[in-house]
């Protein structure tokens, strides 16, 4: 095809935000690593190396575990791979009720709403929760399904500086009283690990009279002693949040983004939330996976939790011990702060090739100047691979001015 049918106008499709081409010419294009093989002990096979899987979100090392294997297994012979239509139609089975009703049960709600994502769950939402002459207030570091929920929604999206909450007040107290309105919030925040100040956000919304809504994808069945996340972390009563979502795609092995709330509020998305209605149900495979997840969690998570807190414990302090700055996660995500974003191309370049699967994140995906190294520890991971991790990146680090960046200047993030 035409690369450029009209010389007169810009390229078709517009630049990417990272120079793609520049990146794989000067060799630290690290994305879409191809994975052959899940390891025991959070190890994978890549290009048909063995390495240790820093990036993935398995915190309950719960992946791979014979009993949810088995329960996909036994539900493909029973239903097929295929979903005959949405849940609005064909697509609703048993399992998706007895799930929905496990979610709620978990998290003391009235009801729950099983979406095929987390993304999708978060924007199909939010499109349709408010109307015109409404407004939406989010952090300018939620999640990116967060802020594009807003943005589909046809209500006022007001965004404000990342956990400025007097700026929240005033943008509150703006607002006229009449007008409906809803807080949107990540519980912990993806790339920092750093937890919202859920407690005076919940009072902000009281004294304001705003709905609030807390994506818990980072901080449920990871935060608290046993895993209840930002609701046992911060001992607040669960109907102090309007609307809790998260995802069955990280901790619990599956896929799958859900919303708990009200009967009242479920009821509607259901009837009126478009990503649910007009789009296919989650397969029975993924919903009986969920519920085999959740079993196991309903029945091991103080000692998955623990065994995840101690481990990530022991990742912090060896990296702090050798100087690496790992910033104030108090979760499982640990940023390990490079700042120049080509320095932490190059990180996560020699890191890979030192058998550690990890990569950088750069601007905007965090703030400018402040380009991450980001971790993510589990519950499967060994201590003596966590050590000999930690000691690979604090060495790298300690040497970045060393190693050799001579083709750098072809990758430029615009
Ligand atoms: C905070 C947050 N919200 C939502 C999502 C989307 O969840 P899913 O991966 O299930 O689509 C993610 C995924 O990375 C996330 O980190």
């Amino acid at each position: 095809m035409n690369q450029n049918l009209n010389e007169t106008a810009p390229p078709f499709p517009p630049e990417t935000v990272w120079d793609v081409e520049g990146g794989k010419a000067a060799g630290i294009y690290t994305w879409f690593k191809e994975i052959n093989e899940e390891l025991p002990d959070g190890w994978v096979v890549s290009d048909n190396k063995k390495m240790f899987m820093l990036g993935g979100y398995s915190y309950l090392g719960l992946n791979k575990r014979q009993e949810i294997n088995q329960a996909a297994i036994d539900t493909i012979d029973k239903y097929g791979t295929g979903m005959s239509g949405s849940r609005f139609l064909a697509g609703t089975t048993e399992l998706h009720s007895r799930l929905e009703k496990k979610i709620a049960g978990i998290h003391e709600k009235e009801a729950a709403i099983v979406y095929t994502s987390g993304y999708l769950a978060n924007i199909s939402s939010l499109a349709c929760l408010l109307r015109k002459r409404d407004y939406i207030i989010c952090d300018k570091l939620n999640h990116a399904s967060m802020i594009d929920g807003g943005r589909y929604s046809n209500a006022k999206l007001i965004r404000y500086p990342h956990n400025d909450l007097d700026r929240l007040e005033k943008i509150l107290s703006d607002i006229p009283n009449s007008s409906r309105k809803l807080v949107i919030i990540d519980a912990v925040f993806s790339m920092s690990g750093e937890p919202a100040d859920i407690p005076r956000i919940i009072s902000l919304c009281k004294k304001y009279k705003a709905y609030l809504m807390v994506d818990e994808c980072h901080s449920m069945f990871v935060l608290g002693k046993s895993g209840g996340g930002i609701t046992e972390y911060y001992n607040i009563q669960p109907d102090d949040i309007d609307i809790i979502m998260a995802t069955l795609s990280k901790s619990i092995p599956a896929a799958g983004g859900y919303l708990v709330s009200s009967k009242r509020i479920v009821n509607y998305l259901r009837h009126e939330s478009r990503g649910f209605i007009y789009s296919i149900a989650l397969s029975t495979a993924m919903a009986a996976t969920a519920i085999k997840g959740l079993e196991i969690f309903e029945a091991e998570r103080q000692q998955l939790v623990k065994r995840l807190h101690g481990n990530t414990k022991i990742f912090k302090d060896k990296l702090r011990s050798l100087g690496v700055p790992v910033g104030n996660s108090v979760t499982s995500i640990v940023p390990i702060h490079v700042g120049n974003p080509m320095k932490a191309a190059v990180a996560a370049k020699t890191c890979q090739d030192h058998g550690l699967y990890i990569h950088a994140v750069f601007p905007p995906v965090v703030p400018a100047g402040k380009a991450i190294l980001r971790a993510s520890i589990t519950a499967a991971h060994k201590k003596e691979d966590l050590v000999s991790a930690a000691t690979t990146i604090g060495n790298i680090l300690a040497n970045l001015e060393n190693i050799e960046t001579p083709e750098l200047s072809g990758f430029n993030l615009r």
